[in-house]
């Protein structure tokens, strides 16, 4: 297939154009480049062994420059990542999350289907479930409250997405919902570049492993949890980029609405994580305690059994990979990519 990737230079984008290479399809790329730097697509290009992704420097919210590249291409799908992430700043800047996110996505959507595209894979959060009913989380487990901005923009892109399917039939929606993506390609040449303080635990533990930052705050050890750290589900990034290349399949075969949890089943601690990526990188990781931080919750994983029933999909890579993986990419690159 032909696949229109938005947000493909992003970090789980540019992990998912090499295992769209692999497995036989071919990608055009449109990005902003508002959160990523086009060395990463090179970089994949020279993985994968192409000269280079078709990639065009475009807004989603841009109808005119969509319509270019669509007066260019003939898409089977579009996997659609591009938007803004970052949950803290979401609450200060809820309009430009809303427009970004939401409008970007309308935009992108009604382009799509005059050009005769009804085929989507969206990239959706474990955020929707806000604080879980159950767990482990299966789809059936209601969506809930979510506690910033960014979390509203997964959780109503969803209902407009399956709303737009259901008034026509001739859609497949399959909405990924994340769980906590890790890790970097094996080769080192690409991962995670978080512009600033890293907000994540993982790439906060490789800046410190580097000495960019001086210790990790460890964000509450009184949860209810074995150790008191809050625990998710941490999975690699190449494992997340091959769930895409198995929704596109349930695309082929019509499916219509598709909802997954994309994660590994497990749920770790924040201190699991940490001792793992010392025993395996035998490196330090200096930490300290800190308070709760606003929002998190305690405990987040997910039953991925739907997506292995019904995609074929599951996880392989485990935490000792995760960790082995982010440290390879981070000290290789202590700076990220070069800037353009
Ligand atoms: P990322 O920031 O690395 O990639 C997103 C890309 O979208 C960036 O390259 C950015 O430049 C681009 N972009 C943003 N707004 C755009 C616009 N208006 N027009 C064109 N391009 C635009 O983030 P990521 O971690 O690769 O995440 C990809 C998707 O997965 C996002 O939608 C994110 O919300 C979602 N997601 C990420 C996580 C996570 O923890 N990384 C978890 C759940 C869901
Ligand atoms: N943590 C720390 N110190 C840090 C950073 C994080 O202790 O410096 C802890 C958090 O308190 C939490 C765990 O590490 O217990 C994971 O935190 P992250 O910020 O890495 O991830 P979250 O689970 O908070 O959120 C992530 C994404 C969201 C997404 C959500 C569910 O950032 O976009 O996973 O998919 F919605």
């Amino acid at each position: 297939m032909n696949i229109l990737v938005t947000g493909g230079a992003g970090f789980i984008g540019s992990h998912t154009l090499i295992e769209l290479y692999k497995a036989g399809h071919t990608a055009v790329v449109l990005d902003n480049l508002s959160n990523s730097n086009p060395e990463a697509l090179k970089r994949v290009a020279e993985i994968i062994g192409i000269r280079e992704i078709p990639f065009y420097k475009v807004d989603i919210r841009d109808r005119e420059g969509l319509g270019k590249v669509f007066a260019e291409h003939r898409f089977d799908a579009c996997i659609h990542f591009a938007g803004l992430k970052a949950v803290g700043e979401s609450v200060e800047k809820p309009w430009e999350y809303y427009e970004n996110n939401i409008g970007g996505t309308l935009v992108l959507v009604d382009v799509m289907r005059k050009n005769g595209c009804k085929n989507i894979i969206f990239s959706s959060s474990a955020t929707v479930y806000g604080d879980p009913e159950e767990i482990p989380i299966t789809e059936n487990c209601p969506k809930g409250q979510c506690t910033n901005p960014y979390g509203w923009t997964k959780s109503m892109l969803e209902q407009v997405l399956m709303d737009i399917q259901k008034a026509d039939p001739e859609w497949n929606v399959v909405l990924l919902r994340y769980f906590n993506p890790v890790g970097a390609h094996p080769s080192g040449r690409i991962g995670e570049n978080p512009n600033g303080i890293p907000n994540n635990l993982m790439p906060y533990i490789t800046q410190v492993a580097v000495g960019k930052r001086k210790e990790l705050g460890v964000f509450g050890n009184d949860y209810n949890t074995p150790d008191g750290t809050g625990v998710r589900d941490y999975i690699h990034v190449v494992d997340l980029a091959n769930a895409h290349v198995c929704a596109l399949q349930a695309i082929e075969r019509n499916c219509g609405i598709g909802i997954y949890n994309v994660g590994t089943g497990n749920g770790y601690s924040v201190l699991d994580m940490v001792k793992a990526f010392i025993r395996v990188n035998g490196v330090d990781v200096p930490y300290s305690i800190k308070p709760r931080r606003a929002g998190d919750i305690a405990t987040c994983y997910c039953n991925p059994a739907k997506a292995k029933a019904e995609l074929g999909w599951e996880a392989n890579y485990g935490i000792d990979d995760m960790v082995r993986d982010s440290w390879h990419w981070q000290s290789q690159n202590p700076d990220g990519y070069p800037e353009a």
